[in-house]
């Protein structure tokens, strides 16, 4: 069993190190932010994230949590690098956190390898080589290690992944790196580290491309009298297209998908390439929250004074993340045209800046519903599917309901009176 450093203790961080834990490794989890130790420390998770409670409480003699790079780096003979790479001015990723990291292990005297999860521009294996060559590090190996993992479902996802990527050019990395994963149940690929910084750019760009190319076939769908659910469901069972990612909707939002498409944008863009279909999905996925609001303006005869309830904040159900929540966009569009708006979550955090902080925020659906002349879901929370709808009817100044993820019966919900408009159902 091996003594691990993880750097990062955010979702992908957290969930590393307390997967690697439960594999029987010595992980020591640093973070610069005082709150976040602190917290963990006194044995509390600060994301929301199914099963990441019990899996860190169940290690507790396995993991630390500290402030002090030094600290977790004393015996480790790997490195994990699990810091964000938020976007820059110019929109590519910014590589600060993670060249900050490197900055750190000169004096890791057992060092053997240094393993970067966080989303990379591809080349950046290849810069941090140089760096760690020409500051006395040229016997630590590295492997670029993407993780593919879904909020929500992310401890599962470690354990149980479709495949493990490991792009490293030095054979005791690559040995290192797998034997990390004995016990986790997948085949594990192996390549040079271009090659796997590019997988997890292109896989996710290619979920995101599915979404928008059936969100435009969502738009065909209206225009021609289709039903895009009934479409979806028949294309998906094609074996050579698969069901998953073909849903209709306000679109794509997370921590993951919009960030990552713009850094991969703009890493062709930096290149001379002008990624045609990747800048396509992006402009779909925008399109779609505009597209909402201006149906909604349609059905209402405008929104000026007109009052909204937004049903679901967070970027989709069973996370407390509002990062890019499409939700945001809507409660900000829908602010812009002079509507107010009231909202409701079941997870999302109590303070919200703009635009949500002009929001009126209840407690339940029901509550958000009263007197409103229209609701518009934005997140599939399941909650939604218990609502008492017929009740909720009387309460509305005017039924009038926007399925932005198409999660109720469009049929059952006219035939309890509402207006109801769906994405690409007729
Ligand atoms: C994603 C990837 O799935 C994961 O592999 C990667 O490591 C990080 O980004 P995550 O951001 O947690 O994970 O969420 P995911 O479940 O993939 O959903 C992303 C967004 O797409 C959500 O806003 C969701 O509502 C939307 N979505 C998803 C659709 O609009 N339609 C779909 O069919 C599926």
């Amino acid at each position: 069993m091996r003594k691990i450093a993880v750097f990062g203790a955010g979702y992908i961080g957290l969930v590393t190190a307390a997967c690697l834990a439960e594999l029987g490794h010595t992980v020591a989890v640093r973070d610069i932010q005082d709150e976040r130790i602190r917290l963990l420390n006194a044995g509390q998770v600060p994301i929301h994230e199914p099963g990441l409670a019990e899996l860190i409480a169940g290690n507790a003699g396995r993991l630390t949590f500290t402030l002090s790079a030094e600290e977790a780096l004393a015996g480790a003979e790997v490195v994990y690098v699990c810091v964000d790479t938020p976007p820059t001015a110019a929109g590519d990723a910014d590589l600060s956190r993670v060249w900050s990291v490197i900055g750190t292990l000169k004096g890791a005297g057992r060092l053997k390898a240094v393993v970067v999860k966080s989303t990379v521009p591809v080349g950046t294996g290849a810069r941090v080589r140089t760096v760690l060559d020409d500051s006395g590090l040229a016997h630590v190996g590295y492997a670029a290690n993407p993780e593919f993992t879904a909020e929500g479902r992310a401890v599962a996802d470690f354990m149980r992944p479709d495949r493990v990527v490991v792009g490293s050019s030095d054979e005791a990395a690559i040995r290192l790196v797998t034997e990390l994963h004995a016990g986790v149940d997948a085949p594990v690929e192996v390549m040079d580290v271009a090659s796997a910084e590019m997988v997890k750019l292109a896989s996710n760009a290619m979920l995101m491309t599915r979404i928008s190319f059936m969100n435009e076939i969502a738009v065909l769908c209206e225009l021609t009298g289709a039903d895009v659910e009934r479409v979806a469901k028949a294309v998906g069972l094609d074996h050579r297209i698969g069901p998953h990612f073909l849903g209709a909707g306000i679109g794509w939002g997370g921590s993951c998908f919009p960030k990552d498409s713009e850094a991969l944008k703009q890493l062709a863009s930096n290149t001379g390439h002008h990624p045609q279909l990747l800048n396509a999905a992006i402009e779909v996925n925008n399109l779609q929250k505009r597209r909402a609001i201006q149906k909604l303006k349609d059905v209402l005869g405008g929104l000026d004074g007109a009052r909204i309830a937004v049903l679901g904040m967070t970027f989709k159900p069973g996370t407390d993340d509002m990062r890019e929540a499409p939700s945001t966009v809507l409660a900000a569009r829908l602010l812009a045209e002079g509507a107010k708006v009231t909202c409701w979550d079941p997870l999302a955090p109590e303070s919200l800046p703009e635009p949500w902080a002009s929001a009126v925020r209840h407690a339940t659906p029901e509550q958000a519903m009263a007197e409103a002349d229209a609701a518009i879901l934005a997140t599939a929370w399941p909650e939604l599917l218990q609502v008492p709808w017929e009740a909720v009817r009387d309460t509305m100044a005017r039924p009038v309901l926007y399925d932005g993820r198409n999660l109720l019966d469009p049929a059952g919900m006219r035939a309890l009176g509402y207006t109801y408009v769906g994405v690409g159902r007729p």
